[in-house]
């Protein structure tokens, strides 16, 4: 018997999100049925459209942008990456159960592995230290990289966030984004909202190296403005956060199918 499988994405504003896209091309290709809907969720009333939702038959939910962190409020069991981000963007129910996961970091890691670079080797330089950032670290610390430092115009929620993930096998730091870093990443990620608030972002001093890989969190279909500066001095190899949006989705989309889709999907077919 074949399943038919109600899914969408929650979030606000939602109408421009890849999700519904990129789902229905993981089903088109291992054959099966879905339906998912984007729908416009404000914070104030999450918990009545997810129980809604979750009676009207929905097998599985995203959660995007600025819902991640009442999502995980709601939820009765959230995995142990969830519990450490403190945020969730994919749901189901179990029974009477109210399931979380949070596959972003893992989309994050799984992305750079298919890119060639092993996050086990790295010198990690984090910029921004918001939702974005807290979803991502605990993901990039089971890698286990030589070091990571979380710099953000905000000093004071960089050094929280390295106070809250300083584990014994990684060194956790955090900087001011105005200063000169005193040590050379090999990785630098950038998580803040600068890019896509159409804003001029703050860097430290003498950032990129021509030896740096750099991966922007956002996407667009020309190059990212994070991505520009960095191309503009000097760095070569740079990439943007579609390929997580892909890794992640698939994650969400096993969870709820136990089928594991293609990330092999064209940039045209999305952007
Ligand atoms: P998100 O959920 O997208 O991470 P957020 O939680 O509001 O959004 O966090 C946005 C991050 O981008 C923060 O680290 C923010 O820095 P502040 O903590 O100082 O606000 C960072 N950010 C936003 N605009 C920025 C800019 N123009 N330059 C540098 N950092 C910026």
């Amino acid at each position: 018997m074949s399943s038919f499988y109600k899914l969408g994405v929650i979030g606000s504003p939602i109408d421009h999100s890849l999700s519904p896209k990129i789902h229905k091309i993981f089903a088109n290709d291992l054959g099966l049925q879905i339906s998912y809907d984007a729908i416009e969720v404000n914070e104030n009333e999450i918990e009545s459209v997810v129980t809604n939702l979750f009676n009207q038959e929905f097998m599985g939910l995203n959660v995007t942008l600025p819902l991640k962190e009442a999502a995980y409020g709601l939820a009765d069991n959230l995995s142990k990456e969830a519990q450490n981000c403190g945020s969730v963007n994919t749901l189901w129910k179990e029974k009477d159960t109210l399931c979380a996961d949070s596959t972003d970091g893992r989309g994050l890691v799984k992305d750079l592995e298919s890119k060639g670079i092993d996050v086990g080797d790295k010198n990690i330089l984090l910029l921004g230290a918001g939702g974005s950032a807290k979803a991502v670290i605990p993901s990039l610390l089971k890698s286990k990289p030589k070091m990571l430092t979380i710099a953000n115009r905000t000093p004071e929620k960089a050094i929280n966030l390295a106070n809250k993930f300083t584990s014994g096998e990684c060194e956790v730091n955090a900087a001011a984004i105005d200063a000169r870093l005193n040590s050379e990443p090999s990785l630098i990620i950038n998580t803040t909202s600068a890019g896509t608030l159409k804003q001029a972002i703050e860097l430290p001093e003498n950032l990129f190296s021509d030896k740096v890989f750099v991966y922007d969190l956002s996407y667009s279909f020309q190059m990212t403005p994070f991505n520009k500066i960095a191309k503009e001095a000097g760095v070569k190899n740079y990439s943007d956060g579609l390929g997580m949006l892909i890794e992640q989705a698939a994650l969400s989309f096993e969870i709820w199918t136990s089928h594991i889709p293609s990330t092999d999907i064209k940039r045209e077919d999305l952007l």
